[in-house]
């Protein structure tokens, strides 16, 4: 059997790639890989976690018992606050920006996050993720500012995302290539089980919560309409898959093709999804496989945000369907 790719040989073996490399990118991504373990471990009990808490609100070890969302964004915070890699993050779970605390090393890399991605999911054993995106800090020094964390896409030094699913799989790009890492738990380290990731050009499965069809605009509703008409030549219907996990979406998309689509529509006009820690690190991801990623009439990765918690309309996956989709939404077909 060939060696074992770990998720650090692998870092380091890219690390050549990037001239003046201090070794502080690759401590970053390690640290995240670490944070990911950490978080599974509690995913991977969650459901005794609620029986122990529901004696109270502390656990067998006199521990209070901590909401999962809760939990995986203390991890990301304590992860990293101290190692001097960050000037600043932005978690979901945080209104503001967290710095680092008095006293501690800043770093030159500033982490967006959604620490638990698909909250509504997790009583309900259905997989669930964390999402992250990096950008090396605008500012010349000090504290990191909320200008740092709102970057366009464009700019982003990385990004990727963990699912935590039958197997926890981490998955990210640093603009060379997308992979994917399976963790073997056995020996606790992340393996390459899917190198160069590529989505493929056209899919046929669509993704998005129909629950909501009543509230799009025209333009979407005909798009979905016409995916679910029949016609052979076409590959039509496509078949619909939906997990309200974005990351368990998206991962799927990413594998097999198709679309995901939250769209705008008239209960949120901006959409549901978040510009920072969800749809561009996503967004990323899908153009370095390959595929798109748009609201609908403009390229995520282009649009610079105005806020922490900003939220877009997002359609994202293979490219020949994004480009279908963008068509109808803009009334061209
Ligand atoms: P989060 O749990 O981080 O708040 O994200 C939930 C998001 C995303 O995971 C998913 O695609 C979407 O909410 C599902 O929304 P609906 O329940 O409205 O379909
Ligand atoms: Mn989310
Ligand atoms: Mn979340």
């Amino acid at each position: 059997m060939a060696e074992a790719m770990t998720l650090n040989r692998f870092i380091l073996s890219t690390e050549h790639r990037h001239p003046g490399a201090t070794g502080e990118f690759s401590a970053l991504l390690s640290h995240i890989a670490l944070a990911a373990k950490v978080i599974q471990r509690e995913v991977s009990h969650a459901g005794l976690v609620d029986v122990l808490g529901a004696t109270g609100a502390v656990n067998v070890q006199g521990e209070e018992v901590k909401k999962l969302d809760v939990f995986a964004h203390e991890a990301m915070i304590r992860m990293f606050q101290y190692p001097g890699l960050l000037c600043t993050m932005a978690s979901e779970e945080e209104k503001d920006i967290i710095p680092i605390p008095e006293g501690f090393p800043l770093g030159k890399y500033i982490l967006n996050f959604d620490p638990l991605d698909g909250s509504s999911n997790i009583d309900a054993n259905v997989n669930i993720g964390t999402i992250f995106s990096v950008h090396r800090r605008r500012s010349q020094s000090g504290p990191g500012t909320p200008e740092d964390c709102m970057q366009p896409g464009t700019e982003q030094v990385c990004a990727g995302y963990v699912l935590y699913g039958t197997s926890t799989m981490l998955v990210f790009t640093t603009g060379d290539g997308v992979h994917g890492f399976t963790l073997d738990p056995s020996v606790g380290e992340f393996l390459l089980s899917h190198q160069d990731i590529r989505i493929p050009k056209r899919g046929s499965i669509y993704s998005t919560n129909e629950g909501n069809y009543h509230l799009w605009p025209d333009g979407t509703r005909r798009y979905i309409d016409r995916l679910k008409t029949i016609d052979k030549a076409k590959n039509l219907p496509y078949k619909a898959r939906y997990i309200g996990s974005l990351v368990a979406d998206f991962h799927r998309t990413l594998l097999y093709g198709g679309i995901f689509l939250y769209p705008a529509d008239s209960k949120s006009p901006k959409g549901k999804l978040r510009l920072l820690y969800e749809a561009a690190p996503l967004a990323m991801i899908c153009e370095r496989a390959g595929g798109a990623a748009s609201t609908g009439s403009e390229r995520i990765l282009e649009i610079q945000p105005e806020g922490l918690h900003q939220r877009v309309p997002l359609i994202i996956g293979s490219a020949d369907d994004v480009a279908e989709a963008e068509r109808y939404i803009q009334g061209k077909e």
